[in-house]
């Protein structure tokens, strides 16, 4: 199923492009008021931001209307789609934008029956609307689940992409249902990625690591403190020791009256050497 950000935020669009997660945008007039600017720079922005289909919805009520704003937003880019409610108006406009080879999404659908139709008039994406469903107490699932097998029994082109979105339950749902898309907010985007025993495995790995590096660094450097201790206690036994033989050195060869050479130290004339005993 792919993965359409449901939002007119850039920089939201631009994360989940990061990630590479981000399939195509649903765009609708509630997300644009909630950013501003002019509606088109944001249709362009976001077009180069993903090469996906990015849908841009007509506010007009009647097909001429629909057919003027959404052939302005199809010049906006090669990868725009225009928006259409589900209406006797949006079906006319839908049919008409199919002959112009302009692509389109119909919004605003509660019923297998207006998806049904939508299709019929060449919509390329059909939006059931979920969570608006669930809000009334109706199981917004059934839609996509009936639509999906509609459109596998009668082969119908026409992609089912799941809107109104509430939360990561409805993207598991939608998947299973066999929606081909499904569009979420941001937030739901990130609320699938984390899960509590992620977070805190990430949490327990990351102190895990930093305690072991922590005693490892310690056991480094006790041992290099050892090998400098012991280095040191060498120099100063070796230092020591060479003191000491020069101190012998210099006490015999004062004994002898001399600095206590060997020649020194043989017998004086007179004396008898060891060599000459047995002669
Ligand atoms: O793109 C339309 C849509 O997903 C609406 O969502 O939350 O306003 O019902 P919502």
């Amino acid at each position: 199923m792919k993965i359409f950000l449901d939002t007119a935020d850039i920089e939201e669009i631009r994360i989940a492009a990061r990630w590479g997660v981000l399939d195509g945008v649903t765009t609708n007039p509630s997300l644009y008021a909630k950013v501003g600017g002019s509606y088109e720079d944001i249709l362009r922005e976001i077009c180069r931001i993903t090469p996906g289909p990015v849908s841009a919805e007509v506010v007009a009520e009647d097909a001429e209307g629909m057919l003027r704003e959404g052939r302005a937003f199809a010049k906006l880019a090669r990868n725009i789609v225009v928006k259409v409610p589900m209406s006797e108006e949006g079906l006319e406009a839908i049919s008409r934008f199919a002959d112009e080879g302009i692509k389109t999404n119909c919004t605003l659908i509660f019923s297998s029956n207006q998806g049904l139709l939508a299709a019929k008039a060449g919509a390329s994406l059909i939006s059931p609307f979920v969570g608006r469903l669930d809000d009334i107490n109706q199981d917004g699932m059934i839609v996509i689940r009936e639509l999906a097998e509609m459109f596998a029994i009668h082969d119908i082109e026409s992609e089912i992409l799941s809107a109104s979105i509430r939360n990561p339950l409805h993207v598991t749902q939608s998947a299973l249902a066999g929606a081909h898309i499904a569009t979420l907010p941001f937030k739901i985007l990130q609320q699938m990625i984390h899960h509590p025993l992620t977070d805190k495995g990430i949490t327990t790995f990351r102190a895990d690591w930093d305690k072991a590096r922590q005693a490892a660094a310690a056991k480094t450097s006790a041992a290099s403190a050892e090998a400098t201790e012991t280095t040191a206690t060498a120099a100063s036994l070796a230092t020591a020791t060479g003191a000491s033989a020069d101190e012998k050195g210099s006490r015999k060869g004062s004994r002898n009256g001399s600095n206590g050479t060997a020649r020194d130290a043989a017998p004086k004339s007179g004396g008898r050497s060891r060599s000459s005993r047995g002669r």
